[in-house]
């Protein structure tokens, strides 16, 4: 764009300032059985309504123009669910027997009627224009450009959340006790993180910026950085436990990953349930179990994880290690390190035997020496010819 385009749009914005939201007056609601019926923001860029996910499943979401979500209202509802906005400034979510499932709790603070801007962002606010709450300040896994996402703040998808640390570090963390990725950036350097937040441009750079940096540390720049126009990027914590940033052309319904935190599907902390293995079929990343003697605890779901066929309290004196080649139990931080030994791999294998809160245990092959015994109640497991370690399951003896 040109300095006198710009200039000259400057101009009409000035002269021709166009309301750059849609207000809803209080008293309105939503219904799941009309899905058709939306709240919009001024140029239609935004709307809010009823989604159906599957049959007579439904969440009251803010889709951008072509239909994808990038924030919903607390959990699922059936066809008889409604999103109130109360005349006493609460907006709420109900089931089809009235009961609450979401509440924003802005009831008596003022609330006179919310608004959808057309950067995607629902506000409910006061006659004085006073913002009492913003979707953009309660986030649940999608951030847009112009979405501030501070410190403190977490994204969350099922058991999966990312949050911005106050260390500085971005992290994305399984059921808040497994970190499995944790970027960290050189703000510890620099003063108060309180006021730092993660952004991502429109053109599609993720960067933290803080009062101390002008043009903000770079996470990622998505593959189609600056490239196209009228096209969305936002950043997902998706459900399979990564985060992407991905791009949507207006009205077309459709997403395109650009980046994604962990390159590796395999990596990422419980994909494939506990005692799953993970692995590929081609580029797509797949959950197996790890030999016969287990099986999915939902066959038509790979990822609710395995189960073994005979529990290992069933066969007392009778248990033995499996042994898996090319294979690692996943093993992050905030795990137990008083499980890692140096041992080689006999001792390894044997030390997990002989323990009986040890489920599985991993001998590295990495150069590090180092023997995992796995004790939690979860493991999670990824196995791959290009993994030179080799690990071992506990299974009952007379199975095999
Ligand atoms: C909404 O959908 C129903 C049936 O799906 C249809 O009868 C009705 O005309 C639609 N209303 C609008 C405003 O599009
Ligand atoms: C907001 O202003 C309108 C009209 O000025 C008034 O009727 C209404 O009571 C006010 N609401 C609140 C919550 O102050
Ligand atoms: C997640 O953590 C909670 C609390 O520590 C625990 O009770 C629960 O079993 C964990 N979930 C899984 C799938 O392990
Ligand atoms: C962190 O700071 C060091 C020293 O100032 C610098 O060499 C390095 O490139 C920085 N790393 C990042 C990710 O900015
Ligand atoms: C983002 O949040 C920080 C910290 O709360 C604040 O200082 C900054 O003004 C906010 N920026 C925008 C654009 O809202
Ligand atoms: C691997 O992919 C092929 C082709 O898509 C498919 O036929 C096969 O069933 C897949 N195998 C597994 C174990 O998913
Ligand atoms: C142990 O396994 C052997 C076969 O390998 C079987 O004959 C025996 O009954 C098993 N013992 C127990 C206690 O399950």
């Amino acid at each position: 764009m040109t300095l006198q385009f710009l200039c000259f749009f400057l101009f009409l914005a000035t002269f021709f300032s166009v309301p750059s939201s849609a207000t809803i007056p209080l008293g309105v609601t939503l219904y799941a059985s009309t899905p058709n019926q939306t709240w919009s923001s001024p140029n239609s860029t935004f709307s809010i309504s009823f989604i159906s996910t599957s049959p007579n499943v439904y969440t009251a979401s803010i889709t951008y123009s072509g239909g994808v979500p990038i924030w919903t209202a607390g959990s699922n509802v059936d066809s008889g669910g409604a999103l109130h906005l109360l005349p006493n400034g609460a907006l709420r979510l109900t089931d089809g027997t009235g009961a609450t499932l979401w509440d924003s709790d802005t009831a008596n603070r003022g609330v006179s009627y919310a608004s959808l801007e057309d950067s995607g962002e629902l506000r409910l606010l006061t006659n004085a224009s006073i913002v009492v709450w913003s979707s953009f300040d309660n986030p649940t896994d999608t951030i847009l450009p112009s979405q501030n996402f501070t410190v403190g703040k977490v994204l969350r998808s099922g058991l999966y959340s990312f949050s911005f640390l106050r260390s500085g570090n971005l992290a994305l963390e399984w059921n808040e006790s497994v970190v499995y990725w944790n970027k960290g950036l050189n703000f510890t350097l620099r003063a108060n993180l309180t006021t730092a937040s993660l952004v991502l441009q429109a053109i599609g750079i993720l960067s933290v910026f803080d009062p101390t940096s002008t043009n903000g540390d770079i996470v990622a720049y998505s593959s189609d950085y600056a490239e196209g126009s009228d096209i969305l990027r936002f950043l997902r914590l998706d459900s399979d436990g990564n985060l992407r940033i991905y791009s949507s052309a207006r009205g077309s319904g459709t997403t395109t990953i650009r980046w994604a935190a962990v390159s590796d599907q395999c990596e990422v902390f419980g994909y494939c349930g506990n005692l799953g293995i993970c692995g590929y079929n081609g580029s797509y990343p797949i959950c197996e179990c790890p030999s016969q003697d287990f099986e999915h605890v939902d066959a038509n779901d790979g990822r609710k994880g395995c189960r073994r066929k005979v529990e290992i309290e069933d066969c007392p004196g009778n248990a033995t290690m499996l042994q898996l080649d090319h294979a690692v139990f996943l093993t992050y931080p905030r795990e137990v390190f008083s499980q890692t030994f140096f041992v080689g791999i006999s001792a390894c294998r044997l030390n997990c035997l002989v323990s009986p809160p040890c489920v599985a245990a991993t001998s590295l092959a990495n150069g590090s020496g180092l023997c995992y015994l796995k004790t939690s109640g979860f493991v999670s497991g990824y196995q791959g010819p290009v993994i030179p370690s080799t690990s071992y399951v506990k299974v009952c003896g007379s199975q095999a």
